[in-house]
């Protein structure tokens, strides 16, 4: 990038009007006193107008420069900004504030490649300046650079945590990567400070409708409605379509966030706490049913590898598949598994969905889903899929959490619960049969055993 202060500003600035010869050297006080008196007067063209005769009165000056940049940026007029703030900063680099004023002026100008490197720049020279990491990550996410914006918008949002653009900026990141409880975890300390803050509450909305929480969505968007008497940030629509049953499934994004928090305390929870015993209860009821070993098992949802320990010995191929990267690191350190993706149960049964993840070939002898098919509802993709991933005579084995009636539906608890007359015709209607369909207790809860169905199916061979 290259600044001439000796050749005009473009010319956009100066539409009303070319500056009167004023004799170089010396920038007239008058010019810069006017200039600021129109800029503060809300009138940016004309104190650019001013500040460009400054500019052309004295070449050399920066804070000419610097002016006419500051008028330009207020009057939208981004390439006169540009070009201004780039003169000031080749007379004088020492000034931060112009280096700052070029790089968010580059961005405004939307030449975000030029803005990240004027921002990373800045950022190396002052770590802790909260307002240049800002800008950097906004250069970035405006690059495409999304992960590198979440890290610069944690950066931005720790060093001002109680900087409400800083936080608001994080948390679209954090929504956008799958994080919305951590968003969530933000947005609410300030929403309690300044509880009449509707942008605040429509964020946090937001937040709860990629969690799947629609209570918790309308409570905060009703809110956020209420103090936006025109609903100009749009909570009306989002209402209706959770008032008309919108958004109560399970995201994948809820999900692998959830997991990858709980990621670190699953095992002691879980088997400490909960009696948790699916892995153990399927290891038994496949060895009840026969079938030999030596097999290729894929683990669904394999978490933290709790049936991989349970069916390794089983295994001549053991994989496994977690939505949730932490579960999976968590099974991979257990050095069991031949094989672990990250990613969906139903894209590890058939690659065709997503052929980044790269599984083995179908073929299985034995899936395994132990306590996971309570994260999905309509199990008639999980089903039809299992019945083309298994070879002839494989078997799919799962445990669920128990509805009476039919359907599936979800519980408060944010689980589904799925009925033993459900479970059949999902089998049926893939063509897998059921060797066994059993009442078990997956786990306790608050105490009490949580009603559970256990189904071994099989494809016929
Ligand atoms: C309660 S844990 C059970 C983990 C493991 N099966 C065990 O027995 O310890 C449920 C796991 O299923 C994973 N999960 C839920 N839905 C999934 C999906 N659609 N695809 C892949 N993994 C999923 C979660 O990330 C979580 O690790």
């Amino acid at each position: 990038m290259s600044f001439d202060p000796t050749a005009p500003a473009p010319i956009s600035a100066d539409r009303e009007g070319s500056p009167a010869p004023i004799p170089p050297g010396v920038v007239p006080d008058l010019l810069f006193q006017t200039g600021y008196d129109r800029l503060y007067a809300d009138d940016p063209v004309g104190a650019a107008r001013t500040f460009r005769k400054a500019c052309a009165a004295d070449p050399a000056s920066g804070d000419a420069w610097a002016a006419l940049a500051d008028a330009a940026q207020a009057a939208d007029d981004t390439a006169t900004a540009v070009h201004a703030y780039g003169c000031a900063v080749l007379i004088d680099s020492g000034v931060w504030a112009w280096r700052v004023g070029l790089a968010d002026s580059l961005l405004r100008a939307g030449r975000p490649t030029a803005a990240v490197a004027a921002y990373s720049g800045l950022a190396a020279e002052r770590p802790d300046a909260a307002l240049v990491r800002l800008g950097f990550a906004r250069a970035l996410l405006a690059e495409g650079r999304k992960d590198e914006a979440l890290e610069e918008f944690r950066e931005a949002a720790a060093l001002r945590p109680d900087d409400r653009d800083a936080v608001l900026e994080l948390s679209s990141a954090l929504i956008e990567a799958g994080d919305a409880l951590g968003a969530v975890e933000r947005l609410q300390p300030l929403s309690r400070r300044d509880p009449d803050d509707a942008v605040l509450h429509h964020a946090i909305g937001r937040a709860w409708i990629a969690l799947r929480e629609p209570e918790k969505a309308l409570a905060a968007l009703r809110k956020a409605r209420d103090l936006d008497s025109d609903d100009s940030l749009g909570s009306a629509a989002l209402i209706a379509a959770l008032e008309a049953g919108e958004g109560a499934d399970l995201s994948a994004a809820y999900v692998r966030a959830l997991f990858d928090r709980y990621a670190d305390r699953f095992d002691q929870d879980l088997v400490g706490k909960l009696g948790y015993a699916a892995p153990e209860l399927l290891r038994r009821a496949v060895d009840r049913l026969g079938g030999g070993n030596g097999l290729r098992v894929l683990d669904l949802g394999c978490g933290t590898g709790l049936a991989g320990v349970t069916f390794r010995s089983l295994a001549g191929h053991l994989a496994g598949v977690d939505l949730s990267p932490r579960m999976v690191d968590k099974a991979r350190a257990r050095a069991l598994y031949d094989d672990l993706w990250v990613g969906d149960v139903a894209a590890a049964l058939d690659p065709t969905l997503d052929p980044a993840l790269d599984p083995a070939p179908a073929g299985w002898d034995l899936l395994v889903a132990a306590d996971v098919l309570v994260y999905i509802g309509d199990l008639a993709p999980v089903f039809r899929a299992a019945a083309d991933a298994l070879r002839p005579g494989g078997r799919f084995a799962a445990t669920v959490e128990r509805l009476d009636g039919d359907g599936f539906a979800l519980g408060p608890t944010r689980r589904y619960a799925h009925a033993e007359a459900y479970l059949r015709a999902m089998a049926e209607a893939a063509g897998l049969r059921i060797l066994m369909l059993e009442p078990c207790a997956p786990r306790r809860e608050k105490g009490v055993d949580v009603p559970g169905l256990l189904f071994v199916a099989e494809k016929p061979l």
